[in-house]
């Protein structure tokens, strides 16, 4: 960490557009790494992090790419408040780096908890694989007729009669299987990702809404799915295990971030994160279809209470506007920088006085105003951990609801100064959204998404 800033922000950005960690880079790949970071597409496809489509992911060689520049090893700490389905602790454990990890979503910290669990033996678990699989396709070899009511109508929608019938046997079968904890979570994840791979629904993303989607020709088996999967995990196992060095330490914590964390003041060498984005992505909905298969829920209201409620505001659907003042911005953003506090309530203003003109009467005022008075109780709890001169990276989008833009890197790093930091800087790595522009609706506000970076 002896490194000067301006000497390791100028590295990461040319790391990233230089695609240095990028085994096979050429130049015209190069460029497209930055473009990627924000996103899951290359995680997709690497060890471990394929093992749950996220799309609310980020690259995995971008935390490979800060683990490189800030020199880290087994004497560091890695933080990520926002980790997920684990990126940024499963990069870590690989490269022998401790981390910390926190996340609030139920149902995505089981992911990232059986993501970072490497510890199995072998041999035990290929046995295990074998035996659950040679019962399951004895098992379904013919039709068996099952009972499949008490499915939620969404998960009728996206399966045939007989291939719902044939996920709920393998569903049960794991459940009653004999084997240790981490064996069973393991057949969950893999049942769990073969959920959309095996779906007739389009269940693209970000919302499962197969009326919405155009239907997927290709209905696929739920077993066959199900043992690609698997087998997939097993040699994933082997292959990070292969290259792991040393013997990191992972503490996942199931927690609201804004809360004050476990952890010894000064203690965190690297806090990196992609936090929600002021984007209206509703993250509960984005697990819909996982928690009704596996019975975590059967209804919206169920979700709202087991995952929207518990985490910050960053959509439409978790405002209730009860909930709100007035004056929704909280008065102690004022004391962090008066500036961008005026600016704030005046946006908040607009879009109250907008929201009134328009159809949908979406709930943007508020979604703006909590999502700044959440993110910067999360930016209080993080500098209170991380060592002096250490660095917050996160990488971040701006919005434009309604056409009203925020600029939410800069607020956020001037807020962040508020709370103690020594100074903040902003890297854009690409402009976003223009998938929509086709769209009459939407603003025309070009988006971008960036990498801010706080040092304390
Ligand atoms: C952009 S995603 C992070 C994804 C992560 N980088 C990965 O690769 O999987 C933001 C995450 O923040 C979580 N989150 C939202 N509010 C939270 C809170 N109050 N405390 C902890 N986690 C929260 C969401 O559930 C979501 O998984």
């Amino acid at each position: 960490m002896e490194k000067s800033k301006a000497q390791t922000t100028r590295r990461i950005r040319d790391q990233l557009a230089l695609g240095l960690y990028d085994a096979d880079s050429v130049p015209t790949a190069r460029a497209a790494l930055s473009e990627r970071v924000g996103t899951f597409q290359d995680s997709l496809r690497a060890p471990i992090h394929r093992w749950f489509k996220y799309p609310a992911g980020f690259s995995y060689k971008f935390v490979e790419t800060l683990i490189e520049d800030y020199r880290l090893d087994a004497r560091h700490w890695i933080l990520d408040p926002f980790v997920g389905c684990g990126t940024t602790a499963v990069v870590a454990k690989e490269r022998g780096v401790n981390c910390v990890g926190i996340e609030a979503h139920p149902f995505v910290f089981q992911v990232a908890r059986v993501k970072t669990f490497w510890e199995f033996d072998l041999g035990a678990l290929y046995q295990r694989i074998e035996s659950l699989l040679m019962v399951l396709h004895k098992t379904l070899s013919r039709d068996v007729s099952q009972d499949v009511s008490e499915f939620p109508e969404l998960i009728h929608k996206c399966y045939s009669r007989r291939n719902l019938a044939r996920l709920k046997i393998i569903r049960d079968t794991i459940e009653s299987f004999d084997g240790s904890a981490v064996e069973r979570d393991f057949f969950r994840l893999a049942l769990t990702d073969t959920l959309r791979t095996a779906s007739r629904a389009g269940t693209g993303w970000p919302y499962i809404a197969p009326s919405r989607y155009h239907a997927k020709q290709n209905e696929r088996d739920g077993l066959a799915v199900f043992d690609e999967q698997i087998r997939l995990m097993f040699d994933d196992l082997k292959i990070v295990r292969s290259r792991q060095r040393g013997n990191a330490e992972t503490k996942l914590l199931q927690m609201d971030a804004r809360q004050v964390y476990p952890l010894e003041e000064a203690s965190v060498d690297l806090a990196v994160t992609s936090p929600p984005y002021l984007n209206n992505y509703d993250y509960a909905d984005r697990t819909r279809l996982e928690m009704y298969f596996w019975g975590w829920a059967k209804s919206w209201g169920e979700i709202t209470e087991k995952v929207r409620d518990k985490l910050i505001i960053a959509a439409t659907t978790q405002i209730r506007r009860n909930d709100f003042s007035d004056d929704p911005v909280n008065a102690d953003l004022g004391e962090l920088d008066a500036r961008v506090y005026d600016e704030l309530r005046a946006r908040v203003h607009r879009l109250g006085r907008l929201r009134l003109e328009k159809g949908g009467k979406k709930s943007y005022d508020l979604m703006v105003a909590g999502y700044f008075n959440d993110v910067s109780q999360v930016m209080r709890q993080v500098y209170r951990v991380l060592k002096p001169q250490s660095r917050f990276v996160l990488i971040l989008g701006d919005s434009a609801p309604y056409g009203v833009h925020i600029p939410t890197e800069e607020y956020l790093g001037k807020l962040g100064v508020g709370i103690g930091f020594r100074r903040y800087e902003i890297q854009q790595l690409r402009t976003r959204g223009e998938k929509w522009n086709h769209n009459p609706q939407r603003h025309q506000v070009a988006l971008r998404e960036s990498i801010l970076i706080l040092e304390k």
